[in-house]
């Protein structure tokens, strides 16, 4: 009977993962350019959530944040330049998949129930960024790094109004409409009769 030969393995191609990272400064630096990957993976992932929306609203949120997004790839780039790197990208296994979620939806929820699934599947993405500019931007101010912070800062002020945007449309009136819900039948929260 024939041995099963076993296949020569494929030599491991050495990567930027391989690099071995020991200092804020390095750290700051590789957070930039996974941020660059993640912000470039949106430009593409957004226009797919704002086909997919069915609300005029909503399908307008998508598309202001993708203008949005196109400047925060810009703005990384000016970041990295003032910290003496060319812009470059890292690619991040993490966004991928988020953006993956988004594009399940487009497919499998039907239009009555999907706003309310695109919301939730952007919000992923909101506070994936929200995590990684929060982090950059405290490294970079902790470094002094004035310039790099403000740019960070202009960002995660976008990327929070964004996550906001989005809770206010699935609250009033998205998720209703999913559930089938009246509005006026929808239960009032704590906070909100804290407010009245
Ligand atoms: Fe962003």
């Amino acid at each position: 009977m024939a041995t099963k030969k076993s296949k020569p393995k494929a030599k491991t191609k050495a990567s930027a993962s391989s690099k071995k990272y020991g200092t804020l400064h390095e750290l700051l630096i590789l957070k930039l350019q996974s941020l660059y990957d993640i912000e470039q993976e949106l430009t593409k992932a957004l226009p797919k959530l704002a086909k997919a929306a069915t609300s005029y609203e909503l399908r307008e949120a998508f598309e202001m944040h993708l203008r949005e997004t196109e400047v925060q790839v810009r703005r990384l780039e000016e970041a990295m330049q003032l910290l003496d790197v060319n812009p470059r990208k890292e690619k991040v296994a993490g966004i991928r998949g988020i953006a993956e979620d988004g594009s399940w939806v487009a497919g499998h929820v039907t239009p009555e129930a999907r706003d309310a699934a695109l919301i939730a599947a952007a919000q992923y993405a909101e506070h994936y960024e929200i995590a990684g500019y929060t982090s950059a931007r405290e490294w970079a101010a902790m470094m002094d790094h004035q310039g790099v912070t403000d740019l960070l800062d202009a960002t995660l002020i976008e990327e929070k109004n964004a996550s906001s945007k989005l809770a206010e449309l699935a609250h009033n009136g998205i998720n209703q409409r999913a559930g089938g819900i009246p509005m006026e039948d929808a239960p009032v929260e704590e906070e909100e009769i804290a407010l009245m």
